[in-house]
């Protein structure tokens, strides 16, 4: 035995999956120190921890293109939500909310209480806030957006009207600092009430920053139900005016009245992405979860509250069972669970198989760690998509599942080393049963790790093992100067 043919980990007999949509072809996998350093039969070489995967698949390790783990990476780095999925990596400041740059006198208002309810949550910089990640890394890999709703939070008094020239130009100094200090890109949460007023032109001034630097724009949109169609070309010209990519997020048509309507978006959204970088992410499942407010529940068919600062003994429960027992109207109990979160019964079952059938959809959690009761989908959404809609309903091949987690969404974001299973590529790899893969969190028990996962390795090391958390934190914060170009997704085999 030669000293090359000496790694540190073999994963022997395995089915892989390299994520670029190839058939899945027998074979093992070799790493040696953070790397995969041959794939094949590689029956001349040895290790220090040999894995028989006895025919199972072996992946690169998903990326969640969709979180809210800004704060959890750092109190809950084990990160079993998401590494019990077989998540190697989470993109973070989504929707607007970001932990940083903001250095807050009081608790910032909702949604951004859902990543930090108190002041010393947050990072006066983002510079502040990588380098805590770097200090105490997380279980998984970390690439961090800024908020569009948490520079206005720094930058004005009021944010119920549009920023000011001045105010503005405040905001895109911190971007840009942002984006020196290795954010990604900037998220917009332009459906929230901090950045509702926020007109198209003040995004596209901010977003003008970030081209040159290389970096991405995603957004939840202002309008997901109704006027979803405006909403989808309003992102389109912000897009085109900074010239920089976009992602859709969590994209649905919401509420009775727009069901069915996604054989209108994904037309106009593809039309788009023959113009232009245009993505999208979908979560499996026909509800989404934010904060409880009385408006946005007139829509939603039910709704499970997910936590409450004045009642927390309710949350998991249905609002309509608490406002029985409380002999009052739904909406009265709703003001009454303030601050609160909620699941909201909004999509149909056809329009999120549509989406997920989209060929450029990246699947993107939406999970929110801090709730007490939280949407399944915080520890659901990788196997649902892999058991329940790739092998189950048959939407597409498992293989094309798996691209959809990884070289796609690599692509999107420039994780050029990773989302691809091949030699110099970092070893982010999830070894998963595509027979039992399935997801276990349910609206009445939401925090079950999955069945079918069976190892997990995030650069090269183990952070998930018959069925528990090995307590190994390590995943990096990755800086936008580490990364690649943006919004590409012609995955190259
Ligand atoms: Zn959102
Ligand atoms: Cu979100």
């Amino acid at each position: 035995m030669t000293e090359s043919s000496k790694v540190d980990l073999l994963i022997r007999n395995a089915q892989i999956i390299d994520g670029t949509g190839a058939p899945p072809r027998h074979g093992d996998i070799a790493v040696t120190d953070d790397q995969i350093v041959a794939i094949g039969a590689l029956s001349d070489m040895s290790a220090a921890t040999e894995i028989d995967a006895g025919g199972k698949a072996v992946a690169p390790g998903f990326i969640d293109v969709h979180t809210h783990d800004d704060r959890a990476v750092l109190s809950d780095p084990t990160m079993a939500c998401k590494v019990s999925q077989g998540v190697t990596t989470v993109v973070t400041g989504n929707c607007g909310i970001s932990l940083a740059p903001l250095a807050p006198s009081a608790p910032p208002p909702p949604p951004a209480d859902l990543i930090g309810d108190r002041p010393d949550q947050y990072f006066q910089s983002f510079a502040g806030y990588l380098s805590a990640l770097d200090k105490e890394p997380p279980a998984v890999n970390v690439v961090a957006q800024v908020g569009h709703s948490t520079l206005r939070m720094g930058a004005m008094d009021s944010l119920d009207r549009p920023a000011s020239a001045n105010e503005v130009k405040r905001m895109r100094a911190r971007l840009e600092e942002s984006l020196a200090a290795g954010a990604v890109g900037m998220s917009t949460g332009l459906f929230y009430q901090p950045a509702n007023a926020a007109p198209t032109e003040e995004v596209i001034e901010l977003a003008r920053a970030l081209a040159p630097a290389g970096a991405m724009h995603s957004t939840h949109m202002r309008d997901e139900t109704a006027h979803i169609l405006d909403s989808l070309d309003e992102t389109f010209a912000i897009g085109r005016a900074a010239d920089v990519p976009v992602v859709i997020s969590h994209h649905k048509c919401a509420g009775a009245p727009n069901h069915g309507r996604t054989t209108e978006t994904l037309p106009r959204i593809a039309a788009a992405h023959a113009e232009q970088p245009v993505a999208l992410d979908v979560y499996p499942y026909v509800a989404g979860s934010t904060v409880l407010d009385s408006g946005r529940m007139m829509n939603a068919r039910r709704v499970i509250v997910t936590w409450s600062k004045p009642h927390p003994e309710v949350a998991g429960r249905d609002l309509s069972d608490i406002a029985e027992e409380w002999g009052c109207a739904q909406a009265e109990a709703a003001d009454r669970l303030q601050p609160a979160g909620a699941i909201y019964f909004i999509m149909d079952e056809e329009d999120v198989r549509r989406v997920l059938s989209f060929p450029h959809a990246m699947i993107g959690s939406d999970g929110l760690p801090h709730d007490s009761h939280p949407h399944p989908r915080l520890w659901g959404t990788f196997p649902r998509v892999l058991g329940h809609y790739a092998r189950d309903v048959g939407l597409f091949p498992l293989e094309e599942a798996v691209r959809r987690m990884t070289g796609l969404p690599a692509a999107q974001f420039g994780l050029t080393d990773r989302g691809m299973l091949r030699p110099g590529a970092y070893a982010d790899l999830v070894l998963f049963d595509p027979d039992t893969i399935a997801d276990r969190s349910t609206w009445e028990e939401p925090m079950q790790p999955a069945a079918g996962i069976e190892l997990v390795v995030t650069n090269g090391r183990i952070t998930w093992r018959n069925g528990a958390s090995t307590g190994d934190r390590p995943g990096r914060a990755l800086r936008l100067q580490d990364l690649g170009p943006k919004g590409r997704d012609a995955v190259m085999a």
